[in-house]
């Protein structure tokens, strides 16, 4: 048998939970610590998901000898300030979406990283899938001839939600939904983008409710991708080409593609029968990347979390959604 490789869950919410289930589902790893701002918080999910030590302070958790990588599951206003903290401490870590608050964060904690040499990668679950990889494949074997328009949708009913209604927490629908289908666009088109046409609706508290982003690019090819926190809908991604569409159920988790020619469908692929939530393809990689020597994962590198952190920053300057961050140099 090798060698467990142990987790810390620094904050200790609802993806947290999600993250101590899926784990506790996979061989060869464990959450072996979680911490929380309060201690009878931590003892309480310690308990419900059977972990070895229980924090009442992120500073501890930094600190346990112990732990191989700090999974980062706070709120998005947050991740700069906590990863941060892991590494001061060379604590490995993989970070929730959206990386940071904006791109000025991003880089610096990236470079900061790159310094202390300590492995970070942004836990954005969909590009360390296979079925996302499945279908990156599908395209360059032609299976829909030259692809040339792409639409994603991605939409949850959250407009009551504190996370997306304050700008101190990083609200809106991009950061927290609309990251997603900006990322499916990326991993099959690129980021090639040389025009970007939005319509978007703000909250109460000039927050960006919903939106829809067209992209057009350099090849020709072009996108329109739609984002929001006030409806359920379908979740689709729908990759066109000239012989072809391959139809991608859903953006977030890729569960089911189908290739469809002429009309008719003509292959589908499923998740892995073994999948446990998808969470876990991204703690392997990081596992993979530590245990290598990498710095960074070559299925999401530091170049492109920049990117993706620049392009956000650019529709929410074009919206007017700002959030305290912004103003901190
Ligand atoms: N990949 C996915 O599918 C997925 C799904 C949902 C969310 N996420 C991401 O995961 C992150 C957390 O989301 P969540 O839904 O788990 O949120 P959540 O339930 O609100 O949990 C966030 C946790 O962060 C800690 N925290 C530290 N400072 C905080 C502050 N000032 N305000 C609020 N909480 C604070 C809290 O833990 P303690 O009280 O224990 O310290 C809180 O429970 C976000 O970046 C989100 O985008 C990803």
């Amino acid at each position: 048998m090798g060698k467990t490789f142990k987790i810390g869950i620094l904050g200790a919410g609802w993806i947290a939970g999600k993250m101590a289930e899926t784990v506790a589902a996979m061989d060869g790893y464990e959450i072996f610590a979680v911490a929380s701002r309060s201690l009878e918080k931590a003892q309480a999910f310690a308990s419900k998901w059977n972990i070895c030590k229980a924090f009442g302070s992120y500073e501890e958790l930094v600190s346990e000898k112990e732990i191989d990588m700090i999974y980062i599951a706070t709120p998005h206003s947050h991740h700069y300030q906590h990863t941060k903290l892991a590494i001061e401490h060379g604590k490995p870590c993989l970070v929730e979406k959206a990386f940071t608050a904006n791109a000025r964060e991003a880089k610096d904690l990236l470079e900061f990283a790159k310094k202390r040499n300590v492995f970070v990668t942004e836990a954005i679950w969909t590009r360390y899938m296979p079925l996302s990889h499945k279908i990156k494949e599908l395209l360059e074997n032609g299976a829909i001839g030259e692809p040339r328009l792409l639409s994603a949708s991605l939409c949850y009913p959250l407009e009551d939600k504190e996370r997306i209604t304050n700008p101190a927490l990083c609200g809106g629908a991009l950061l927290d939904v609309g990251v997603y289908v900006l990322n499916f666009a990326r991993m099959y088109f690129g980021n090639n983008v040389v025009k970007t046409v939005t319509n978007c609706q703000l909250g109460e508290t000039e927050m960006d409710m919903q939106e829809s982003i067209s992209l057009s690019y350099a090849d020709g090819k072009m996108a329109n991708l739609q984002a929001g926190a006030r409806c359920l809908n379908d979740r689709q991604g729908i990759i066109s080409g000239t012989e072809g569409y391959i139809r991608v159920d859903n953006v977030n988790c890729p569960e089911r593609v189908e290739v469809y020619r002429n009309y008719s469908l003509v292959e589908t692929y499923l998740k892995p029968e073994n999948m446990i939530s998808g969470y876990e393809y991204q703690v392997m990689e990081s596992r993979r990347c530590i245990e290598s020597g990498l710095l960074e994962s070559p299925m999401m590198p530091h170049a492109e979390t920049i990117s993706v952190m620049q392009q956000m920053d650019s529709l929410r300057k074009e919206w007017g959604v700002v959030y305290p961050m912004d103003k901190q140099y």
